[in-house]
């Protein structure tokens, strides 16, 4: 049994919607108590934006939700990211896609697509891509990903139990 669940958030530019799920999915953790229990960390399928921070529309949404983007940094993906972390969850098709591509089919069971294995709206099982729009699509993704997260922490939770006792 391991000693932890590492959660892996994917997305194109891992500026925007992987640093949300990480910030939202962060404190919900350590609203938890699980913050021993649960490595979590976010990538992108693109090295575009490499060592940036977050986006500064998502960082200013997720602060006004309570959350704090403040300390990531946008890395690339990478196939090391396989065998590392124990779930890898793709915020829209596309990433998953990209995600099968670079990551050993070894460990394509540990793939997931964010709103389709935990949303609970069963009309959208895509997060949007806010980058190019307006800034309701940063509030849309907030709370999506708040949703998915929820339910994410609900299934690791027993998992957990049985890792700490
Ligand atoms: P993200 O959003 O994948 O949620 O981080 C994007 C960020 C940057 C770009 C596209 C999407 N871009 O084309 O630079």
């Amino acid at each position: 049994m391991p000693s932890q669940i590492s959660v892996l958030f994917v997305c194109l530019g891992n500026i925007c919607r992987s640093p949300t799920a990480e910030g939202v999915f962060r404190k919900k953790v350590a609203d938890a108590g699980l913050t021993e229990q649960i490595f979590i960390d976010s990538a992108g399928t693109s090295a575009y934006h490499v060592g940036e921070p977050a986006d500064q529309r998502s960082s200013q949404v997720a602060k006004e939700f309570g959350y704090d983007l403040s300390a990531i940094r946008s890395r690339k993906l990478v196939a090391e990211d396989g065998e590392k972390f124990d779930l890898i969850i793709a915020m829209d098709k596309a990433n998953l896609n990209d995600m099968e591509s670079l990551i050993s089919s070894a460990y394509h069971d540990k793939l997931k697509l964010f709103l389709a294995d935990y949303g609970s709206d069963n009309s959208t099982d895509e997060v949007p891509d806010p980058y190019y729009g307006g800034s309701q699509g940063f509030v849309n993704v907030v709370r999506l990903i708040e949703d998915a997260s929820d339910a994410l922490l609900a299934e690791l939770e027993p998992q957990i139990s049985a890792v700490k006792y």
